[in-house]
């Protein structure tokens, strides 16, 4: 597989993973911790849904399937559930690691919000998608400085409130 599919075939269907969910507004949802807490605070916390687990997983499936016949490319179809799936998982691990800092549910935890899920998504997509050390690096370097400038430019356009 070429570095160029490598990168759109896994970090797009990630990206849409992750913003999949909010757009979940008026769904009713379930915490994937049962609203569980361990030493005082939530496991997770009510930002991590099932509704929003399994949202993000048909998301970058769909994404992953278009993408493919786009890109002509080798990669396995399992690699884009798995990649929807890793990306939730390193949401929910980056949501425990807030947690257990105190950190409320929804406010920022800079680095670690940006760039959880796509280390959980690499992770996956590596069960069926043998892609190079450099794919890797990549898109662990690209997708903090992607999220700033996306959020500049929503600033900008008066979408987003703060620059961040
Ligand atoms: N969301 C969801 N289920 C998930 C992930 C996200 O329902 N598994 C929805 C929630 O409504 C969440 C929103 O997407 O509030 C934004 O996601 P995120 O920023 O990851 O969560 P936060 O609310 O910021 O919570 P946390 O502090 O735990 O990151
Ligand atoms: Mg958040």
């Amino acid at each position: 597989m070429s570095f160029f599919s490598e990168i759109i075939l896994i970090g797009i269907p990630a990206y849409f993973a992750n913003g999949a969910p909010p757009f979940l507004i008026s769904l009713k949802k379930h915490p994937i911790d049962f609203g569980k807490k361990w030493r005082g605070k939530r496991l997770l916390g009510d930002g991590k849904t099932w509704e929003g687990l399994f949202f993000a997983v048909l998301v970058s499936t769909i994404t992953g399937v278009v993408l493919k016949r786009i890109v002509q490319n080798n990669i396995h179809l399992w690699s884009f559930s798995l990649i929807g799936l890793g990306a939730m998982l390193g949401d929910m691990a980056g949501s425990f690691i807030k947690r257990r800092k105190g950190i409320k549910r929804g406010a920022k935890a800079g680095f670690l919000d940006m760039i959880d899920f796509m280390i959980g998504a690499l992770i996956l997509a590596r069960i069926v998608t043998p892609y190079s050390w450099i794919t890797f690096f990549t898109l662990i370097i690209i997708t903090p400085i992607i999220h700033r400038t996306a959020n500049i430019i929503g600033h900008k356009m008066g979408v987003k409130k703060e620059p961040w």
